[in-house]
């Protein structure tokens, strides 16, 4: 009952050639089933890619957004603006903006109520460190995470999210989650999401993301609490992305 989404976070890479070619390659996909399709490039490409992915499956997302009202806020994007542009999906608190930049989770509670204030669905994204992992702490951080952003969120809000489960480890590094290891961490939160609210467990989509590729997407997608994957690196190459797709 969930549509999987398969988010492609294209990170500070690409290119409007990349673009056009994408745009031509998934005018002709067919899909078995059911199945939503972002891609998550840099700013300046999201013009090129609505022109390129019109009349394709290919929908709009942006890697993040300032919170506030416009202003006086040199180099900034608001949600207001994402939105105005067509933009469909946000991503909130992915670990490079945590660790890099310094994003806590009040701030991603800010860009999460942003975001839903602006009709955008932000995707937000939890993961451990692998000390964190070392110390036993994984579910504590990601729960930690999670509830942080959710507990202040009302039913209408909440349902309107999606989470991704990114293990900071498995980023960039080749390492993937094992099925079990992504599917354990993953039954956690829609347990806690259970004690919420049971139908919004039901509905709300869950992604992993980190080191996910075409030969390991299936595995990771056929477990039951994995609805869709947040691709970074194989979300450049058109093939490695086609197929992650058709594994969904
Ligand atoms: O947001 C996607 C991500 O951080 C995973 O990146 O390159 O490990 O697929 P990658």
């Amino acid at each position: 009952m969930r549509t999987p989404l398969i988010a492609g976070n294209w990170k500070m890479n690409g290119s409007v050639e990349r673009i056009r070619a994408f745009g031509e390659a998934f005018a002709k996909a067919e899909f078995a089933a059911a199945l939503d399709i972002a891609v998550i490039p840099p700013f300046p490409y999201l013009e090129a890619a609505r022109h390129a992915f019109s009349g394709t499956p290919l929908t709009l997302g942006a890697q993040t957004l300032n919170p506030q009202p416009a202003g006086a806020h040199t180099g900034e994007v608001n949600a207001a603006m994402l939105a105005e542009f067509g933009v469909t999906y946000v991503l909130v608190g992915h670990s490079e903006r945590r660790q890099c930049y310094g994003e806590t989770n009040e701030d991603a509670y800010q860009r999460v109520r942003a975001a839903l204030d602006a009709g955008l669905v932000p995707v937000l994204c939890v993961g451990e460190t692998l000390a964190e992992r070392n110390a036993g702490a994984t579910r504590d951080v990601v729960l930690g995470q999670v509830a942080a952003v959710m507990q202040r969120l009302n039913a209408d809000q909440r349902e309107r999210l999606v989470i991704a489960y990114e293990p900071v480890w498995a980023i960039g590094t080749g390492l993937t989650a094992t099925p079990e290891e992504a599917q354990a961490t993953m039954g956690e939160i829609r347990a806690y999401l259970v004690t919420l609210d049971n139908a919004l467990a039901e509905t709300l989509r869950l992604l992993y993301g980190g080191s996910m590729k075409a030969s390991n997407a299936a595995e990771l997608l056929a477990q039951p609490d994995i609805d869709g994957g947040l691709v970074g690196g194989a979300s450049l190459q058109i093939d490695d992305f086609f197929a992650i797709c058709q594994s969904a």
